[in-house]
């Protein structure tokens, strides 16, 4: 299979199995917006489990907070985005359309829609991507507000709150998952690339001292990793690679991407994990008048305090996931193109099949079945229609891990039911009883 061929059948399949859907597509769609449909809702909500599972539930040193998505300006005149939040932009001079400059991609994407004409761009100018709106009924009175433009923002405008509320100590951790919006100049490559998106992000604030930084940030690159690979990636389809200084948001004193080997495209970033050190805390301190420093009881040192960032893009964990689990192989003499997900993803992990349709015997025992591993797992569908290869296929496409198939012998020899695993196609017999323990072994 081609490697760009890839990205168009994961792309067709996310439509047609009801993943993906462009944002309002019956009005022509609008660019870098896009709806998640019933299978698509379930896997997104399961990666953020994972990471909530991971980064904030297991730990003893992380708190879980929900900030607001709209924020008044001072806070991105602080946080230095209203200055500094800018990519490049160039504009065709035949027909006027916009591309950020340093996306060679999209320069000669662009280029071709010429043809043989030569295309001459403009000087670059630097564009702001924060999404701005009023707030308040009175026009002369609204307030300019942003929608967040990082969801980091909600976290260190409540360092003080969390720390007053929960009486903790340093180091200590916040993490949060929530919508970010940027007004990208080019969106591009599906779910890669969007003015809508949703972070999962964790800040990390720590003693202000090199030894400990370089410790927590060591630390942090390695556990943002490790987490990743858990998405069900190969070790070699996944890198991390520092920034060079030139790349280097605004913010981060050091910078690091987990990065993906997409195909067709290359190397791509999936995570930052950021040195932010005290930027944050030490602008909202100067433009909010309020101290946000920290008083250490135990050494009586007054300071504030660092900040490292595990910041990743649920979308973009969400496309990688359904490249790196996009496969074809020959099972029965035929062609199947199917979801290789790692079972903790995967929107539906176990679906019952009655052998046929008309046979109300069958048909009821497999209620029976389905009901009891509903309640189990949840994510359990039943389906009679079709021959059972064709419902096989159907559950392979959106990565379902097991069917279970309720035949004669389950009713008339009480011989258990057969289970079918995804990945072999083989089947196995298991007891009734014994069924939900065996599944559950696998899928949790
Ligand atoms: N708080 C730090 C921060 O926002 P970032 O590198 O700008 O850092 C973090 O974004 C992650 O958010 C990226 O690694 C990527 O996964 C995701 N992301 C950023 N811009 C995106 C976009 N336009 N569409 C989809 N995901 C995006």
């Amino acid at each position: 299979m081609a490697d760009n061929s890839k990205m168009e059948k994961v792309v067709s399949l996310c439509k047609r199995r009801g993943f993906i859907f462009q944002g309002s597509e019956i009005y022509g769609g609008l660019a870098g917006i896009f709806d998640y449909g019933p299978m698509g809702v379930e896997l997104r909500h399961n990666i953020k489990q994972y990471f909530w599972q991971k980064f904030i539930v297991e730990r003893e040193d992380v708190y879980g907070m929900g900030a607001a998505i709209l924020m008044p300006e001072k806070v991105w005149q602080a946080s230095g985005h209203t200055e500094l939040f800018t990519d490049p932009l160039v504009e065709c001079k035949i027909c006027h359309e916009r591309v950020r400059a340093d996306q060679p991609e999209a320069i000669s994407d662009h280029e071709k829609t010429h043809k043989k004409e030569k295309v001459e761009w403009t000087e670059p100018v630097k564009f702001n991507m924060l999404v701005g709106t009023k707030l308040g009924a009175a026009e002369k009175t609204a307030n300019q507000v942003y929608l967040r433009g990082e969801i980091t923002q909600g976290v260190h405008v409540n360092f003080k709150n969390i720390l007053d509320s929960m009486h903790t100590k340093i180091p200590f951790g916040i993490g949060q998952i929530g919508k970010a919006f940027r007004n990208e100049i080019t969106p591009r490559d599906f779910l890669f690339r969007q003015r809508e998106f949703e972070q999962m992000e964790l800040q990390y604030y720590i003693k202000p001292n090199e030894e400990e930084g370089m410790k927590q940030y060591e630390y942090w690159k390695q556990f943002a990793f490790d987490w990743y690979l858990g998405l069900g990636f190969k070790k070699e389809n996944l890198r991390l690679r520092q920034h060079a200084a030139d790349e280097r948001a605004h913010y981060a004193k050091d910078a690091w991407d987990i990065e993906y080997n997409m195909p067709s495209v290359g190397w791509k970033e999936a995570w930052g994990i950021h040195h932010r050190a005290d930027w944050d805390l030490r602008r909202h301190t100067e433009y909010s008048g309020v101290d946000m420093s920290y008083y250490d009881e135990e050494t009586k040192e007054r300071f504030i305090p660092w900040d490292v960032e595990c910041s990743g893009g649920v979308d973009r964990a969400f496309l990688f996931v359904m490249l790196e689990a996009y496969t074809e192989d020959e099972l029965g003499g035929e062609v199947r193109g199917y979801l290789k997900l790692t079972p903790k993803l995967a929107p539906v992990k176990v679906a019952v099949f009655p052998l046929l349709k008309n046979k109300p015997q069958l048909v009821e025992k497999a209620r029976e079945v389905y009901q009891k591993l509903k309640k189990e797992f949840g994510a359990v569908e039943f389906d009679d229609n079709g021959n059972i290869g064709k419902r096989y296929r159907r559950q392979d496409e959106i990565g379902t891990p097991f069917c279970v198939t309720i035949d004669f012998d389950t009713i008339e020899k009480s011989t258990g039911v057969t289970v079918r695993d995804r990945d072999s196609g083989k089947q196995e017999r298991v007891s009734e009883k014994d069924l939900v323990e065996y599944i559950k072994e696998k899928v949790l």
